[in-house]
């Protein structure tokens, strides 16, 4: 599964495994892809409860291959999760290719599940990686919302939070459509664009949220900075560069979390909801 950052990938991945837990089927999710293949078997046997965690790869596999075995003859299911499989080495994927030849001749042992953002695909496409391509038995893509979605999606999350029939209200249909335009339709960059307009509005005792608002937000966050019709024309590096640009505007403001002011911290992405990790709506 592919999508771009902020697309809700984590997300699905977290309701799988919820799914998961509630059966007897047994997973091993990894969400740190920077690791040495043989620091991958170990974190992936440790996770699965097995014992032999040590430095001797053939006795890894040997212990996880009976472990499969053991388990698909109690018709059990044993999955792996890779989240931000993107980051991979060419060399972890390979190791995971070679996870895939596990099988009986009709059955699979081990059910896998790579979950990253649009370079992963570029990476499956590679010379080198053919034969894990060749493996992949479906493969699907997150897209961002569209206008519709995002209506519907701040809707919902103002209903859990309470608003009720002010939903509508709230956020009028001008501005769920500058929400639309600078968000591109990304839930975590509408997440902070309404949570902080919320706040502005609040501080303004507004009766509701206005374009006005949302537009000092997105410059606060330089989501501005993004015309949509010039990011039509991008090339593919610019749109990488874009989004590595979205990317680390999150994640300062992630570590930022919490935190007290500091002379250094970014201009850009002010915490203003700052201690909490989830957003108002
Ligand atoms: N369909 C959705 N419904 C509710 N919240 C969503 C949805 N998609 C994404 N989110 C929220 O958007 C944010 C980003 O999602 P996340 O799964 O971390 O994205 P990714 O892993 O693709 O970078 C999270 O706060 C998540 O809860
Ligand atoms: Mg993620």
């Amino acid at each position: 599964m592919t999508g771009e950052v902020g697309t809700g990938k984590t997300l699905l991945v977290r309701c799988l495994l919820k799914l998961l837990k509630c059966g007897n089927d047994s997973y091993a999710y990894i969400f740190n892809s920077r690791l040495s293949p043989l620091e991958f078997l170990q974190y992936m046997s440790g996770v699965l409860g097995l014992k032999s965690t040590d430095n001797n790869k053939s006795t890894l596999l040997l212990d996880l291959v009976s472990f499969l075995v053991a388990r698909h003859e109690k018709r059990l299911t044993t999955v792996l999760v890779v989240d931000e499989a993107h980051d991979l080495s060419a060399d972890v994927l390979e190791e995971i290719r070679i996870l895939t030849n596990l099988e009986t001749t009709q059955e699979k042992l081990l059910q896998i599940l790579l979950v990253g953002q649009p370079e992963l695909d570029e990476k499956l496409d590679s010379f080198d990686l053919r034969q894990l391509k060749q493996r992949v038995a479906l493969r699907c893509k997150l897209e961002p919302l569209c206008p519709e979605e995002i209506k519907g999606y701040i809707e919902r999350r103002l209903q859990c939070a309470g608003a009720n029939s002010h939903a509508g209200e709230l956020f009028p249909s001008d501005t769920i459509a500058a929400i639309s335009r600078y968000s591109r339709g990304i839930p975590r960059l509408i997440n902070t664009v309404c949570e902080n307009a919320l706040i502005a509005g609040y501080a303004r005792q507004a009766r509701s949220v206005t374009p006005d608002i949302v537009d000092e937000v997105a410059a606060d966050f330089r989501l501005d900075t993004a015309d949509p019709v010039k990011i039509e024309a991008r090339s593919r590096s610019e749109e990488v560069e874009f989004w590595q640009a979205v990317k680390t505007s999150l994640e300062s403001r992630d570590d930022t979390q919490g935190a007290g002011p500091e002379e250094n911290s970014p201009p850009i992405a002010v915490p203003r909801g700052a201690g909490r990790n989830e957003p108002l709506i």
